[in-house]
């Protein structure tokens, strides 16, 4: 079921030469963790604050739970769990307890209630022992814990987090995944920024791809790594170059790249059978060879280094 539908917003603030949001539509799925990504100042942050009616668009609408939201987000807000740039969803001046309560309240949670969840969030973090402790004298890291676990308070039907890792180490990303897998297994629908690659492509079902304001990739996640995949790479690491003939042996059924000095990926080629390139392998003078899976971040570096 459709939750969110943003389309064709647009967005040129003041004084400014070009459009930070030109023409972006996608939806969020109930159930969707969809990664949001895109260099420094591609338009995400600008995107999620149009949605959230922070920032007017100058065009275009958003749709959340079949209900137009453009310029009216109290619906949108009281269902949504927000999590902004630099962890401004909360009150610094209040503890964990104290934000919990009131932005639980704020959704509808009693206080009895927002204490409760509230606790049962800093457990998982292992923050219990800072619920009465300003927000001002956490370290970086749990502020933004307490940030995130502020946006999860009121078990929202959306989830909007921007940035969630900044911050964060080993361990409280991996609670962090582990807690957003059982939402969206709930039926939340979460879009989620991240420069973190690894952690798009571990959470995510969709990714959505934006460079210099505009949606350039948009696709599930599983699809595009599939389609990334289907060649079978090698990465060969040799005790000496290769000489002139060994080259054109290997151009006749792989793509050829050197990466250093020694070390090539080969590329096998459609019509090339692998035994045949296993044998040529062994052939050659060789002191390791890897499979090369490629990731999420290929297809980053793709869609926002050709552009440039
Ligand atoms: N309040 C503002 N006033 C004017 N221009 C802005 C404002 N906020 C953002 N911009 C501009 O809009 C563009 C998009 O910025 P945005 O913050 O949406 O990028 P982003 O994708 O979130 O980047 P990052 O990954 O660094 O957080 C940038 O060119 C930025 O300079
Ligand atoms: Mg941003």
């Amino acid at each position: 079921m459709t939750l969110l539908s943003v389309n064709n917003i647009q967005k040129t603030y003041q004084k400014a030469h070009k459009k930070a949001v030109s023409d972006v539509s996608f939806n969020v799925d109930s159930g969707d963790i969809v990664a949001f990504l895109g260099p420094n100042g591609a338009g995400k942050t600008t995107t999620l604050k149009m949605i959230l009616n922070l920032v007017s668009p100058d065009e275009g609408t958003v749709v959340f739970d079949g209900k137009d939201v453009t310029h009216n987000n109290l619906f949108l807000l009281k269902n949504t769990g927000v999590l902004l740039e630099g962890s401004r969803n909360m009150y610094w001046a209040l503890s964990p307890m104290e934000n919990f309560v009131y932005w639980g309240g704020q959704r509808g949670l009693s206080k009895k209630e927002a204490e409760k969840r509230g606790e049962t969030l800093l457990k998982q973090f292992g923050l219990l022992d800072k619920k009465y402790t300003s927000i001002t004298r956490l370290s970086r890291g749990m502020q933004q814990v307490v940030g995130i676990c502020c946006a999860m308070i009121a078990e929202p039907k959306l989830l909007i987090l921007d940035e969630p890792t900044l911050g964060l180490d080993l361990n409280a990303t991996q609670i962090m995944i582990k807690s957003l897998n059982m939402l969206s297994a709930n039926g939340v629908g979460i879009l989620v920024t991240t420069h973190q690659m690894e952690f798009a492509q571990e959470i995510a079902n969709k990714i959505l791809l934006i460079n210099h304001g505009k949606l350039v990739f948009s696709n599930s996640i599983k699809d595009s790594l599939e389609k990334l995949n289907k060649q079978e790479i090698f990465e060969v690491h040799l005790t000496q170059e290769l000489t002139a003939s060994e080259k054109e042996n290997i151009l006749a059924s792989c793509e050829l790249t050197k990466k250093t000095d020694g070390v090539y990926r080969l590329g096998v080629k459609p019509q090339a059978s692998l035994s045949q390139v296993l044998k040529l392998l062994s052939e050659l003078p060789i002191s390791s060879i890897q499979t090369v899976t490629r990731g999420l971040d290929e297809i980053f570096k793709y869609y926002t280094e050709k552009e440039k």
